[in-house]
């Protein structure tokens, strides 16, 4: 997927992980999930129980893989990560999980993109703790009974609506992450900033969280692209003008939009008169699958108030002509005939 500030490269890949919250308590925002979840820990610990499966979903840079790493950590576990395309046999599964101890986290990131083949003999082992396999071909075919350690399952999704019923069925909890307010990025900007030794004002950390689509991950790339340029122009000091200025630069969106955002928007006003429209023509028009837009694009976008599912449709809101500076009527007659 095209989301250029969201692209991690090796070096942002370590700049990620020290930024990387280790604990419930550095968590920030999310206050329902994070409830659930610190409760579903504690009474596991007081039971010395292992965890319950536990589904993550949401769009990019929520928090869903640091999420998995706190829940190792809280519980004391050990965590194995891997991902839903990586494991393309039974067997690779069948090897994963029988190399588990009791307790363990497996960490399966990208679920939805599971062979559905795998997926099945993961219903038995998460439900039953053990895995049903078939040895031999012809006449000396048969099934051979594996028990495995009871393990907890986290499975991370940016697609909810893909995963199967029957194995969204076999978490016991079930969370959605959401995009954050910018208060809560403001902290979370600050909390970079001091892990990086960098001087922020708090109006700097304003414009960075503003312009972050909601999304932790992007206010941290953010920061690191505004503390270089702090360093070469501004003194090693960020307030809401060097903040201003270096994003500027870098033709960051005021408002936090990102390219294929504004292809949604533009496509609905200006193609199709501001809506309703259906989805699929949108996802034809601005050459992006449907339900990648309607599960990583568009909540953002409801959310802030640029755009509306109705019945017959998504339309754009007066809010979005106004951002855009465009008047609703001149686009009818104009571009409408097109
Ligand atoms: N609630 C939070 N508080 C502080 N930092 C956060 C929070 N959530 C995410 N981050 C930061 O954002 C970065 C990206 O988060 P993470 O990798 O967990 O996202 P993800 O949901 O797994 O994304 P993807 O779908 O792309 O895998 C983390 O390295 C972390 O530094
Ligand atoms: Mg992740």
């Amino acid at each position: 997927m095209e989301r250029p500030i969201d692209t991690l490269n090796i070096k942002d890949q370590a700049f990620d992980q020290k930024l990387r919250p280790a604990q419930f308590a550095d968590f920030a925002g999310q206050p329902k999930v994070l409830e659930r979840l610190e409760l579903a820990v504690e009474a596991a610990r007081q039971r010395g129980d292992v965890l319950d499966h536990v589904l993550l979903s949401g769009p990019p840079g929520l928090g869903k893989t640091t999420l998995a790493n706190i829940l190792a950590n809280e519980m004391g576990s050990q965590i194995r990560i891997t991902s839903g395309p990586v494991i393309d046999k039974a067997g690779d599964l069948a090897g994963l999980l029988t190399s588990l101890e009791r307790g363990d986290i497996l960490f399966i990131d990208e679920i939805h993109r599971m062979q559905k083949t795998v997926e099945e003999y993961l219903y038995s082992a998460m439900e039953d703790f053990v895995l049903d396999i078939m040895i031999d071909q012809g006449p000396n075919a048969r099934s051979v009974r594996l028990e495995i350690p009871r393990f907890t399952l986290v499975g991370a999704t940016t697609r909810r609506g893909l995963i199967s019923a029957p194995l969204r069925s076999r978490f016991g909890l079930n969370n959605r992450l959401d995009y954050y307010d910018t208060g809560t990025l403001v902290k979370i900007v600050q909390r970079s900033a001091k892990l990086l030794d960098v001087a922020i004002a708090d109006d700097g950390a304003d414009e960075i969280a503003r312009r972050a689509r909601g999304t932790p991950r992007i206010a941290n790339n953010l920061l690191r692209r505004v503390r270089d340029y702090a360093q070469v122009r501004a003194d090693n000091r960020i307030d809401r003008s060097v903040a201003d200025r270096a994003l500027e630069m870098l033709e960051i969106d005021k408002h936090g939009l990102d390219d294929m955002d504004k292809r949604i928007l533009e496509t609905i006003m200006r193609k199709f008169g501001g809506g309703p429209v259906g989805l699929s023509n949108i996802a034809v028009s601005v050459g992006e699958e449907p339900d990648t837009i309607e599960e990583v694009y568009e909540p953002y976008l409801i959310q802030e108030g640029y755009m509306a599912r109705t019945p017959k449709g998504r339309v754009v809101t007066p809010l979005c002509y106004t951002r855009f500076g465009i008047s609703p009527g001149s686009l009818q007659q104009d571009e409408l005939a097109l």
